[in-house]
């Protein structure tokens, strides 16, 4: 028989978590405004908000953190993160960061002007953030595979070459600073992108003299799939694969508390020394000095292991094998999922769960707060909430898919947990049909309104 996966880690170190009683949880969520960002920690039982910032550091990084340098100028701690960065991706220059949005604020502050266009695949809400905040429209040019759940093509990240083509061709050179290839694909569901399609993107960008960057917050899940699923590949070493990656990009900007495990930090690295120089002058303003970069020595040194253990591939394969066995058991239990199935999250189609709930109920919200009810579970909308209103016409605008997010930290939850979830969220699909009403907004910000919103319950006697 051949063995199956398992964590090549143990636990020595545990943190214990509380089981709640569903009428706790009901007056919790009920004074929360039903919205799960309102909940305090301590009223979650599992956490599957998001993989950013969660994940259990290891022995080797905690040690680290105990070694920090915190020099303001030169520490030790830069230097491991430099070499680090370097040896793994081939960039000689970086700027460490507090974390993922602040590298795409200092790089953006150089390219980014108002009026260009920033073509990529389904970038993340800031990127697109920082994007449109400067008056710049950043155009999406995934693949249409990505937009339908039971497609199985294996690279649901992908960039629609044509598409891209068609951007690069009918714009002005001028007006496009960058394309940005997020790996994996957050936005399409923790969808990885080919090393076809990344070879692809790269000739395209070479052709039209435009930077390519990489939106790389979990390039190691992306590798690991591109090990697994692009037979050319499935001899090579995770590093070997990681590097060739990026040797198409010109640079990369970086969440570290994704595919780094790390609790927080960031950076921004580049192969040209002149657009370094200049991005520096912008991580000085926002961040601080560019050996720290609003980072301290110990979250430097820790990140510099993390990038080391995030790449090794017995630790991947048990990170997207874990993933994958909790979208396995919803589909046994016939639960509507996005598949093929992403690498860091379970992406559970809404609208096919509660196909009573009306759209302007919010029907991805009213799946994660039932989820709540039920077992403790926190997920997180990825539908009509998040996609705010239109901000001409503040309508509601409603996205192709309304999904609930189930996103695995890394090495903190045991597959029983898996299990767990996906027993809580059969529970509630047996009874799919009584729940015919959603929530009403009470209170909502004019931008990014599904972090602070308050919400009402519709009663399904009165709909009101
Ligand atoms: N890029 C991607 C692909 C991301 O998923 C995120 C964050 C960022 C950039 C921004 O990084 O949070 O360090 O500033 N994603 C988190 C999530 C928040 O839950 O998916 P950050």
């Amino acid at each position: 028989m051949e063995l199956p996966y398992c964590e090549p880690y143990k636990m020595k170190m545990i943190e214990g978590m509380r089981r709640s009683t569903i009428t706790e949880r009901k007056s919790w969520i009920k004074e929360a405004g039903y919205n799960l960002f309102n909940l305090k920690s301590s009223q979650v039982f599992i956490d599957l908000l998001t993989d950013s910032g969660t994940g259990a550091m290891s022995d080797i990084q905690w040690s680290e953190m105990m070694k920090g340098d915190e020099s303001y100028a030169g520490s030790s701690s830069y230097y491991k993160m430099k070499e680090a960065i370097a040896e793994i991706t081939g960039f000689e220059y970086f700027l460490p960061t507090h974390q993922g949005r602040a590298a795409e604020n200092v790089l953006f502050s150089v390219l980014v002007k108002p009026g260009d266009i920033v073509p990529g695949n389904a970038h993340f809400d800031t990127t697109k953030g920082h994007i449109e905040f400067r008056k710049a429209q950043a155009v999406d040019c995934t693949v249409d595979e990505a937009f339908d759940i039971k497609s199985p093509f294996p690279f649901k990240g992908n960039v629609d070459t044509d598409k891209l083509e068609y951007v690069l061709q009918n714009n002005p050179k001028e007006r496009i600073p960058l394309i940005i290839l997020t790996i994996t694909c957050n936005s399409s569901g923790g969808q990885p992108v080919s090393m076809q399609n990344i070879k692809e993107v790269h000739q395209l960008a070479q052709k039209y003299g435009i930077r390519l960057f990489f939106d790389a917050a979990r390039f190691a899940e992306n590798a690991c799939f591109i090990k697994m699923r692009e037979k050319e590949y499935a001899d090579k070493s995770i590093a070997e694969i990681v590097r060739e990656m990026f040797s198409y990009a010109d640079g990369m900007t970086m969440s570290s508390k994704k595919d780094a495990i790390v609790n927080i930090g960031g950076f921004v690295a580049f192969r040209e020394k002149e657009l370094f120089e200049q991005t520096s002058m912008y991580n000085i303003l926002f961040e601080g000095f560019n050996t720290y970069g609003g980072m301290s020595g110990r979250d430097m040194s820790a990140l510099a292991q993390g990038l080391f253990e995030g790449t090794q591939f017995e630790y991947l394969e048990s990170r997207i094998r874990q993933v994958a066995s909790l979208g396995q058991y919803l589909k046994e239990f016939g639960i509507p999922i996005q598949e093929p199935f992403g690498g860091h999250a379970i992406f559970v189609d809404a609208k096919n769960f509660l196909p009573l709930v009306p759209k302007e109920e919010f029907i991805g919200q009213t799946l994660a707060v039932e989820l709540y009810v039920e077992a403790g579970i926190r997920g997180v909308e990825v539908g009509t909430l998040l996609a705010d209103r239109d901000p001409v016409t503040r309508e509601n605008r409603y996205p192709k898919l309304e999904m609930l997010r189930l996103a695995v930290p890394r090495r903190v939850y045991t597959d029983n947990h898996m299990y767990y979830v996906a027993v809580a969220l059969k529970n509630i699909f047996d009874r799919r049909m009584e729940i015919i009403n959603g929530y009403r907004i009470v209170k909502e910000a004019p931008i990014m309104r599904h972090f602070t919103v308050e919400l009402g319950k519709i009663s399904s006697d009165t709909g009101k």
